[in-house]
């Protein structure tokens, strides 16, 4: 059976990418392959992350390419060109139109570092997601994998994980938590889920 070839989709420092990188390399995943890396961000420490591994990787800039349509033509051109059966959103800060998720249906899916429903949607990414649990006052948080569908954070759930909150803890701290206790554990899980699916599919 062929794996899976799966687009990573970048802004930033690419920690989950990583946590993609070594389950490849463990066996974790095995059912998909890490394909291309895809970067709205020119500057993003993701992309190195790939050149150091030997992976594609491609800038797709909606800031170059100057509108939401144009943005989300350009990525499905590069998906096309890699021959991409599953599409991962790694820490990747642009919203995505029904107009591309419904051309990707269960096909795109998502880390987010919460546990869904709390502190999702739109303005929640990042750190501000840690922020808004600790003003919030919850003692225990998480991360979520998840499909994508047209509503930010709103697709089916595929695995989630909680995770406690210290006494004293910051954004930051909370953050390096949430990533070490879960999504770098969840995200390779989940995609070796839907990978294999995938596979499954395409012998039928
Ligand atoms: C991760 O915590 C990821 O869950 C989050 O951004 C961080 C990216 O880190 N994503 C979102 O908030 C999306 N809504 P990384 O670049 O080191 O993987």
């Amino acid at each position: 059976m062929n794996p899976a070839r799966i687009a990573v989709l970048v802004s930033g420092g690419g920690t989950n990418l990583q946590a993609l990188i070594d389950a490849q390399k463990s066996g974790i995943l095995h059912s998909g392959t890490i394909a291309v890396v895809i970067s709205n961000n020119p500057n993003a420490f993701a992309l190195e992350r790939a050149r150091q591994n030997g992976i594609a990787s491609e800038i797709v800039s909606k800031k170059a390419l100057g509108s939401q349509a144009a943005f989300e033509d350009g990525l499905k051109a590069t998906l096309k060109a890699y021959d991409i059966d599953l599409i991962v959103l790694a820490g990747f800060m642009c919203i995505l139109s029904e107009n591309f998720t419904r051309c990707y249906e269960k096909r795109i899916i998502n880390v987010h570092p919460s546990l869904i429903p709390s502190f999702c949607g739109e303005g929640f990414y990042g750190l501000r997601v840690h922020q808004a649990a600790l003003e919030y006052g919850v003692k225990v948080t998480g991360a979520t994998v998840h499909f994508v569908n047209e509503i930010p954070d709103g697709g089916e759930i595929i695995l989630q994980k909680a995770v406690e909150i210290q006494p004293g803890d910051t954004p930051e701290v909370l953050q390096r938590r949430v990533m070490e206790q879960a999504e770098w554990i969840l995200l390779p899980q989940a995609v070796e889920l839907v990978s294999s699916r995938i596979c499954k599919e395409s012998c039928r």
